[in-house]
């Protein structure tokens, strides 16, 4: 056979099996990147969005360690026909002793599920349903923290939310915060994954 026939042959008998590789490609991409237009392989990842950013006055925190629990919205893109999934994640603003005003995410890092409580009075009284005397808790903490409902890792308020109980490996993810004159909104999420 001609060589050049046999060339065109295997072209052709080769064709279907590009075609498929081709679609196939194109669906994993759009999987990860569902917004992704014709030609757009290497635009920007699609980024959660928040949906509905909270506001805040500075009157809701009168004195320092006032402590308010609030759900951090946010959009993302899906590959499915609604095209974007809301979620809600719970978190806290706080304000802190030196008046600065902080949020973070309520979402314990040892990432089992388990919320944080904010824990004002001492953190003996860890809120944990045992006697103080035999609380689970047993270090001493002279400001409010964050105290994991499940096996009561400690985040430090007065120490940038580290983890001062358990093997936690960070601290709570922390969300920004805007002041603007009287109002307080919040932005990004830090570490927020798609
Ligand atoms: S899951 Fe939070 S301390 Fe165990």
């Amino acid at each position: 056979m001609d060589p050049s026939r046999r060339n065109l042959l295997k072209l052709l008998a080769g064709a279907p099996l590009l075609l498929t590789a081709g679609f196939a490609g194109e669906a994993l991409m759009r999987f990860a990147k569902p917004s992704m237009k014709a030609g757009g392989i290497f635009d920007p990842a699609d980024e959660p969005e928040l949906a509905i950013p909270p506001l805040f006055s500075k009157e809701y925190f009168p004195e320092p360690w006032t402590c308010l629990p609030f759900m951090y919205t946010v959009k993302y893109k899906i590959f499915s026909p609604e095209k974007e999934e809301i979620r809600s994640i719970p978190a806290f603003i706080v304000r802190l002793n030196d008046d600065r005003i902080q949020a973070y995410s309520r979402e314990c890092p040892r990432g089992r599920g388990c919320t944080l409580n904010f824990v004002k009075e001492s953190i003996r009284n860890c809120g944990c349903g045992t006697s103080v005397k035999k609380c689970c808790c047993n270090i001493e903490l002279n400001n409010p923290a964050f105290v994991c409902c499940c096996h009561k890792d400690v985040y430090d308020l007065a120490n940038d939310g580290a983890c001062v109980r358990g093997p936690s490996p960070r601290r709570p993810k922390k969300i920004e915060v805007f002041i603007d004159g009287e109002q307080i909104t919040v932005g990004r999420m830090e570490n927020l994954l798609v």
